[in-house]
């Protein structure tokens, strides 16, 4: 749905129209100056395959960002460079499961998690949530679906796509105690972090040494295009992702390794950029109200707002549609990301600039007053 919308979208534009873009989930900055940088200066040199686990200094500092940013020692050794955390869910999917293995996922969520592992032969699994646990998925509701057939693992994002809400490092560990009991496995998408305004998000890895975490370049670093993500696999799944990596991929672009490990020296850019996500969704949780669209959580994390717009329609594809016609502001439908009751609800990504997203607000507003 979001790529009709985009397409919409462009055609709106070569009608001479500037298109607000709220639909796509990607940062509007460049990749930090110091990443660039290192990029360039790579260009120069050879550009061989790496090692299918990654370059080693990379993966050290990885390893090294865990102690700064978590305070826990993680060994370099179970870090895995991978192309975006796209890849990353394929190959610990593939070293995790089996056919025909049950993974639980939230539903509203991320749709390629139930796309790959439909391909893969896994049964996903959509978990309710609700705005009363603040779309995050609970024990209670793991144990029920658990306890009529068995789950092999459960995967949970926090921040979440595409509501933007975060867990508690209780509720995580709650989450994670209960898979350890009942013997699922875990697996933590950490993306959005860095992305935090509520409270400090917790790792996974803190709380067991079973969970498998994975992360990306994309969001906070401002990388998407540079396709580049990392996996930290409990110790005995790290050989057998290095052998299905090395087979599917052999290794990751050498130059996207390169500028990552760069990145990580351009932090005080990113903080700057992560401020005018805060600015935005400033601008948007107090502007939608006042705007008409009053039915959303105070968003804790990432860069995306999940409003109601039930009063409005039954069918947030069309609503998204007509919104982008009259009032050029794109949203994603929340179908994509809920097939249960998506058409009540739009996400809106605030990871433009403030003016677009002032004036953005301004418009829906006068859009929904005409209606
Ligand atoms: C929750 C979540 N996980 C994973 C991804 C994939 O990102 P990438 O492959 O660029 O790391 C996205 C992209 O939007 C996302 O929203």
């Amino acid at each position: 749905m979001v790529m009709d919308v985009i397409a919409a979208a462009t055609r709106v534009e070569a009608a001479g129209h500037k298109v607000f873009h709220m639909e796509v989930g990607q940062p509007a900055a460049p990749a930090p100056r110091t990443a660039i940088e290192a990029a360039r200066r790579a260009l120069d040199g050879p550009l061989n395959y790496t090692e299918a686990l990654g370059i080693a200094s990379l993966r050290q500092r990885i390893a090294r960002h865990y102690g700064e940013t978590y305070n826990v020692d993680l060994d370099p050794a179970r870090v895995i460079v991978t192309t975006g955390s796209s890849a990353g869910f394929i190959l610990s999917f593939l070293a995790m499961f089996e056919p025909g293995d049950r993974v639980g996922i939230a539903n509203p969520g991320y749709p390629p998690y139930r796309h790959i592992l439909t391909a893969l032969g896994c049964e996903p699994v959509l978990i309710e949530t609700n705005e009363s646990t603040r779309w995050a998925v609970t024990p209670e509701a793991v144990l029920e679906v658990h306890r009529k057939t068995p789950l092999a693992g459960l995967l949970v994002a926090s921040p979440a796509n595409p509501t933007g809400t975060m867990m508690r490092p209780e509720a995580l560990a709650d989450l994670i105690r209960l898979c350890e009991v009942e013997g699922i496995r875990f697996i933590s998408d950490e993306i959005y972090h860095g992305l935090d305004y509520a409270f400090p998000a917790e790792t996974a890895l803190r709380l067991s040494p079973d969970a498998l975490v994975i992360n990306s370049f994309s969001k906070y670093f401002c990388m998407t295009g540079w396709r580049i993500g990392w996996i930290v696999a409990p110790e005995p799944l790290v050989r057998p992702i290095e052998r299905l990596h090395g087979n599917l991929a052999i290794s990751v672009p050498t130059l996207s390794q390169i500028a990552a490990e760069a990145a990580f020296d351009g932090r005080a850019e990113m903080d700057a950029v992560k401020h005018t996500y805060e600015d935005n969704r400033r601008i948007l949780i107090e502007g939608l109200p006042k705007a008409g669209l009053d039915r959303f959580l105070p968003v804790d994390g990432a860069f995306y707002l999940y409003a109601n717009v039930s009063r409005f329609s039954d069918d947030s594809f069309d609503f998204a549609k007509r919104m982008l016609e009259e009032s050029h502001v794109a949203a994603t439908p929340g179908v994509d990301f809920d097939p249960i009751d998506g058409r009540h609800y739009l996400r809106f990504c605030y990871a433009g600039s403030s003016a677009d997203m002032r004036e953005a607000v301004e418009r829906i507003g006068h859009w929904l007053a005409k209606r």
